[in-house]
């Protein structure tokens, strides 16, 4: 029996019935050197210097979390959502925690996309790190209007949100309909001179649907899984928890779901995929792309501690050098499926 496989039997027997050995340690595995490891991964043709994003709606717009870390530490940001004019966000409560997770029904709060370009953009471009824009609409045309204006501006990459569960129009209405989806994902092409990504929805019967539907529409990548629908209510007052009612479940109670559908996307479009949903440490990221993710993104772990993304780095470059891998993209598509 190899040594790994010894450490892991006894993990098990441990958690199946023998008891838990109490104050018993186990060594952490060792950490060969790493600095020969490439980290570098490319998205829709645009390269990120390590496979690691800080996602839509989680960041900001990077100021605050500056604050803690050298922002070009990234592979990339992804901006809070834009619209085309500015919007206040649904009314709180729009925050609660859950296990394992939290519920946000933000409803997309945002300065709009031109208030952005003139005071956030000017920002981020003192960084040397990938600057991806994620934009909602309520028409197609807006899309397409966003998509424009965000390419003259020079971001490097523009992430379509069809999946935003919060808002009435646009949103998920555009998400779970593969015709729609389509639409969207055309128009946003037809006006953007820099590659598209759509996020997905994990709100429907069959993911594949929309990435398929996205991809006939000629997305350059996919981004999965937005939040679940989930909802809680207080039991004495008998109130839902949220202003909304309902909210998108995020946080690491989801991954699982999102490394089964980036599995099940990864099979069915030969699109790049940004991996996200629960991400907190390196292994969570490896599991998304060892299940076909390119890349992948850290959103709620930031709120629990605002290094997480640079955490999720240095894990995933530790597990390839463990694996006696060159290059951290090397585990993308590689599990081995029974
Ligand atoms: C929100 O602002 O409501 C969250 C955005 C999203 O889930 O796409």
């Amino acid at each position: 029996m190899r040594e790994q496989d010894a450490y892991l039997s006894e993990a098990v027997i441990g958690g199946s019935g023998n008891g838990c050995k109490l104050g018993q340690t186990f060594p952490a595995p060792e950490t060969p050197d790493a600095s020969h490891i490439d980290q570098s991964v490319e998205l829709a043709g645009v390269r990120l210097k390590n496979p690691v994003v800080a996602a839509s709606g989680t960041f900001g717009f990077g100021r605050e979390y500056g604050e803690f870390f050298d922002l070009s530490e990234l592979g990339g940001i992804c901006c809070k959502g834009l619209t085309l004019s500015p919007r206040e966000g649904n009314p709180p409560p729009r925050i609660a925690e859950t296990p394992l997770g939290m519920l946000n029904s933000v409803g997309l709060q945002n300065p709009g996309v031109d208030a952005f370009i003139r005071d956030e953009l000017p920002f981020l471009r003192q960084h040397d790190v990938t600057i991806i824009a994620n934009i909602s609409g309520n028409t197609p045309e807006e899309y397409g209007v966003m998509c424009e204006k965000l390419s003259e501006a020079g971001v490097d990459l523009i992430e379509v949100n069809i999946s935003c569960p919060n808002v009435k129009a646009g949103g998920l209405a555009y998400g779970t309909r593969p015709e729609l989806a389509a639409e969207v994902t055309r128009e946003a092409k037809r006006h953007a001179a820099v590659p598209v990504m759509v996020k997905l929805s994990p709100n429907v019967t069959d993911i594949t649907e929309i990435a398929r539907a996205a991809a006939d529409g000629g997305a350059d990548a996919l981004s999965l899984i937005n939040t679940l629908r989930g909802m809680r209510i207080d039991v004495n007052t008998r109130r839902p928890i949220l202003k909304m009612n309902t909210g998108g479940l995020s946080g690491p109670a989801v991954l699982p779901v999102a490394v089964r559908m980036v599995w099940e996307v990864s099979r069915a479009v030969s699109l790049p995929i940004l991996g996200m949903g629960g991400v907190s440490t390196g292994e969570d990221a490896a599991q998304l792309m060892l299940a076909g993710a390119s890349a992948v993104a850290v959103g709620t772990a930031l709120f629990a501690d605002p290094f997480a993304p640079l955490k999720v780095r240095d894990g995933l470059v530790g597990i390839a050098a463990r694996q006696g891998l060159s290059a951290v993209r090397e585990l993308s598509g590689g599990v081995r499926p029974w």
